[in-house]
């Protein structure tokens, strides 16, 4: 009994059995388990970058929709403001106007909500010379009481489009701003073309801005501060505000030269 036992045993370890069956099974075993890993790896990370784009794409198009249609919608209500305050309005008129203008606040509150929904979940196209006219031509159009200037320091020299057009809207914003909310007598915005960067100021003497907005606390609701920082870190900018209540606000836009002006200008 006992000798027939020891060759079946032996048969059992046989290294030639291992390595026909076992062998291959541990490697077909190892090969699905690491395919499965990696599998879910490159998947996750998939996941990841469409999430992160659309997340991008949202705050792009609610930054969009804020800078163009909320900016120039807030541009008429305040002409019309001013219209409808006007001393020789006959009162049927001033009653049309009131209504023009509770339309329009409607569609700014819708306009806001827009946005609030895009941002649940990060440009313009104009240059920064064209929106210094613009802004020049709406200060003279609106009536209103604040007196703006530009200062150029510096060799004015061509921009990068994406530099030109972020400028742009921080200028708009900051500018916007400071007739919306300041109460200033004066708006200056001021460009410095230097060798090694550029800076793009909007300072007025108005009230001045809260501390708390000023050191990154956002209003509810309330996107134009949230935009030009996100727009400056974009660009590897660097967006500052400095501002004393009641001694005005300053907002400054600084770029590195690598990013601010196309390579062949050096
Ligand atoms: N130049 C300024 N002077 C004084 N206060 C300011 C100035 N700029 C902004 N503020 C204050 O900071 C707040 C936030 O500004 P922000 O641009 O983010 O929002 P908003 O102008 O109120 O709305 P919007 O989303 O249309 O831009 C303003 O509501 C205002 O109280
Ligand atoms: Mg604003």
């Amino acid at each position: 009994m006992l000798g027939s036992g020891i060759p079946r045993v032996r048969r059992m370890w046989n290294l030639d059995g291992w390595l026909t069956f076992f062998v291959p099974a541990m490697a077909a075993v190892v090969f699905v388990v690491l395919a499965y890993v990696l599998r879910r790896g490159v998947f996750k990370r998939l996941h990841r970058l469409i999430m992160e784009e659309r997340l991008l794409e949202r705050e792009r198009m609610a930054r969009d929709l804020h800078d163009t249609l909320l900016q120039k919608v807030h541009g008429t209500l305040f002409k019309l403001e001013r219209l409808a305050n006007a001393r020789d309005l006959s009162e049927d008129h001033r009653r049309r106007v009131s209504e023009i203008e509770e339309h329009f606040r409607q569609i700014v509150i819708e306009g806001r909500d827009a946005i609030c929904r895009l941002r649940g979940s990060a440009s313009s196209k104009v240059d920064l010379d064209t929106q210094l006219d613009a802004i020049r031509s709406f200060a003279s159009t609106a009536d209103i009481a604040t007196t703006y200037s530009v200062r150029v320091v510096g060799n004015p020299r061509p921009l990068r489009l994406e530099a030109s057009e972020e400028a742009a809207a921080i200028v708009r914003e900051s500018a916007t701003n400071a007739f919306r909310h300041a109460k200033a007598k004066l708006v200056v915005v001021a460009v410095h073309y230097s060798d090694s960067f550029l800076s793009v100021s909007i300072a007025d003497n108005g009230v001045g801005m809260p501390a708390g907005i000023v050191q990154g606390t956002e209003r509810e609701g309330h996107w134009g501060i949230a935009g030009m920082r996100e727009r400056a870190a974009r660009l590897g900018g660097r967006l500052s505000i400095v501002s004393a209540v009641p001694h005005g606000t300053t907002v400054e836009l600084r770029l590195p030269k690598e990013v601010a002006y196309p390579t062949r200008t050096f």
